[in-house]
């Protein structure tokens, strides 16, 4: 089974409107809301995609259970720790003549609902593989993703991890199955002068099993671990919201090697995943992915 892990899910409420009247009261025209946090959009695609997988998470409050609700409806399965305190946070996104987000804080997990996440991911043996995406809430210690991955590595689980920074260098020492930095998180990490190939090379000498450096819409590439470099374009397209473009790659990438274990499949499948969210106003459908897919294998 796969599972994603979202430390601090969230309801993005969007709304639309003219222009944004600082200090005063402005009225939007339309409003949508979409269930988000990073690895619930990694299992958001993979349903959309047929792959059963389970979202693992902390909600809280009314928001929580209508995210929960919400991520039902959508035939995506959910088995989330509930923190008492708190509601789970609304980031609310204006797009008016300029865009502009406000991002809430949301209620924290407390020591003992780690510990309680420990339990659920020590169930998970070989064969499973666990999805961590995002960053760690300033509030939670920054060891948070090694101890999870700690378990993993215990009970051969494939972990795969999409975050930035120390919190990235630091996990590598459990030997993810992958991450999958952007070009921007790895120049961050590594020096602004690496290219893609030899960022790949040296995660994966830190311990990262495969390596791949999403490149926006140059597409992108793939270090695996036998040493092999792939690469892949995007198919041609207007590009309306990236955001979750990067997790889209990570779902479609999981769900061609479960299928196929071919690399170069893989990678295409993850570049058409994301390219068909850049293309849609939310996130990838089964029948996007399959159009894009067409055009980059040909
Ligand atoms: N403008 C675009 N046009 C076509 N495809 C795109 C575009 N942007 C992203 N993609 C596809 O999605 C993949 C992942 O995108 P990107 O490198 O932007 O990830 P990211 O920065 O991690 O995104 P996220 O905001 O989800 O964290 C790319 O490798 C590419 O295949
Ligand atoms: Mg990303």
């Amino acid at each position: 089974m796969i599972y994603t892990l979202t430390i601090s899910p969230a309801i993005d409420y969007v709304m639309h409107l003219d222009q944004l009247l600082a200090g005063g009261i402005s009225r939007s025209s339309r409003e949508e809301c979409y269930f988000g946090g990073k690895g619930i959009n990694v299992s958001v695609v993979l349903t959309n995609m047929g792959i059963p997988n389970r979202a693992l998470g902390f909600v809280a409050g009314f928001t929580g259970k209508a995210l929960e609700e919400g991520l039902r409806r959508q035939g995506v399965e959910t088995d989330f720790i509930t923190i008492e305190e708190g509601m789970t946070r609304i980031n609310v996104k204006i797009k008016a003549d300029q865009e502009s987000e406000i991002n809430g804080q949301g209620a924290v997990p407390e020591e003992r609902h780690l510990k309680q996440m420990e339990e659920k991911l020590s169930l998970l043996g070989k064969g499973d593989t666990l999805i961590l995406s995002g960053s760690i809430p300033r509030r939670l210690p920054e060891d948070t993703y090694d101890r999870f991955l700690e378990i993993c590595s215990r009970n051969q689980v494939s972990a795969v991890v999409d975050t930035s920074g120390p919190i990235l260098l630091s996990t590598l020492k459990y030997r993810p199955f992958l991450v999958k930095p952007n070009h921007k998180e790895l120049t961050e990490i590594l020096g602004e002068k690496i290219s893609p190939e030899q960022g790949a090379r040296n995660l994966q000498k830190l311990g990262a099993r495969n390596v791949i450096v999403s490149l926006g819409q140059d597409g992108a590439m793939l270090l695996s671990e036998d040493g092999n470099v792939y690469t892949c374009g995007v198919p041609a397209g207007d590009a309306v919201n990236t955001v979750g473009s990067g997790d889209s790659m990570v779902a479609g990438f999981v769900a061609g090697y479960a299928g196929t274990r071919d690399w170069q499949h893989a990678l295409d499948l993850g570049s058409a995943a994301g390219a068909a969210t850049a293309f849609s106003p939310g996130l990838a459908t089964a029948e996007a992915i399959r159009s894009c897919l067409k055009q980059i294998e040909g």
